[in-house]
Parts: structure tokens; C-alpha cells; sequence
């Protein structure tokens, strides 16, 4: 994703949640939850990972804040992406890959809008701190934080997809 500022409609992010909710769910268990943070929203979440990071590592607080607190600020919109977990592993699994599903109809549907869209992870999805500070669940899982915004650069050239490596065809 090329860098992204300005802003993300209401209408917008309503579109886009709506699409992760058409991902695939076996057994329709409707494990997603959404968490959009915009503006001082996103700064607040950094601090609490930095200040969870800090204790964690032994590391200054300060420090650690002005490093990795402000990498939220880097789009307008952050949308997290999460499922419930489930104590049947066979259930949890699938409902995992409901996130993921639903995470890449966010993105496909934030191009679709116009806007510049990266998934990203990081250890932050696996910090309890910032569960508890989104108000999810301690077992839930973070299956990715979608930054969002209006484009401001050009978009980095990708490679091209090489199908005839990934493809087998059988008759
Ligand atoms: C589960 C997952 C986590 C990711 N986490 C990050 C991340 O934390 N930071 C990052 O720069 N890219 C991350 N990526 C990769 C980007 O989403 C993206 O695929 C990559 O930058 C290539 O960009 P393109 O798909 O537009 O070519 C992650 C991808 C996945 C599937």
C-alpha cells in the first residue's frame, strides 16, 4: 500500500464491515466482531501496545511510546478484524478462517471504494492489553488490523502472479 491520510466516510466503513460479514461461516456461528478506531482512538491504542510492549520487555515506557505508538496514526481508519474462539479446535479453526475471509472482503471492498487498504498484524493482535483495551474478550483472536485511507502515493509496483507454479490441474 502506498501511504493513505484523509478520511474514510461513515457510509464507507459501513460497506466494508458489511462485506467482511459476507465471508464464509460454517455452521453459521457468526464468530465476527469489528472494532473501528479513528482519530484520537488510534493514538490511545498505541500507547496502550507500547506501554504493554515496555513492561513486557523491560523497556522505557517514553521510549517505547514515541518508537511504536504512533505507527496507528498512520491511517485514518484502523479496522480490526476478530472471531470469538471456540473450545472445539475443529470449530475454532474454521472460525479463523472466517476472519481471514472477511478480512480480505474489507480490503477488496476498501479498493472497490477508492481507498488504499493494508492488512497487518504484528505481535500487537496477540496482545491481551490490547484485546481488553478494544473491549474483546480475553479469548477472542485479532485476525488483523486493516489500516484505511485516501490514497496519497502511488500505489509500489507488485510481481506478477506466477499461476503455473501454484496450479495443478487434474483430470
Ligand atoms: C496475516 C497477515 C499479516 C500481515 N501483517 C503485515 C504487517 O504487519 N505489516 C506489513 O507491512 N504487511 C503485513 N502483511 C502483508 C500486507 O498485508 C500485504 O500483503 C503486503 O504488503 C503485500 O502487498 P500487496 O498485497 O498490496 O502486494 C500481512 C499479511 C497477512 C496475510
Amino acid at each position: 500500500m502506498g501511504r493513505v491520510g484523509g478520511d474514510v466516510s461513515d457510509r464507507d466503513l459501513l460497506k466494508m464491515v458489511e462485506a467482511g460479514l459476507w465471508a464464509p461461516n460454517h455452521k453459521l456461528s457468526d464468530p465476527l466482531k469489528f472494532v473501528a478506531l479513528r482519530g484520537d482512538a488510534r493514538r490511545r491504542l498505541g500507547e496502550v501496545w507500547a506501554t504493554a510492549e515496555a513492561h513486557r520487555t523491560g523497556t522505557d515506557v517514553e521510549t517505547r511510546i514515541a518508537k511504536d505508538g504512533q505507527k496507528p496514526l498512520r491511517a485514518p481508519l484502523i479496522l480490526i478484524v476478530a472471531v470469538h474462539t471456540s473450545q472445539d479446535e475443529v470449530r475454532a479453526e474454521e472460525d479463523y478462517a472466517t476472519g481471514a475471509a472477511a478480512t480480505q472482503n474489507v480490503l477488496l471492498a476498501a479498493h472497490a471504494l477508492g481507498y488504499g487498504a493494508i492488512w497487518r498484524s504484528g505481535d500487537m493482535i496477540r496482545s491481551p492489553e490490547v484485546r481488553a483495551f478494544l473491549g474483546l474478550d480475553p479469548t477472542d483472536r485479532i485476525v488483523g488490523a486493516v489500516y484505511v485511507g485516501e490514497l496519497v502515493e502511488d500505489l509500489p509496483s507488485a510481481p506478477e502472479r506466477e499461476v503455473d507454479k501454484h496450479l495443478t490441474i487434474m483430470t
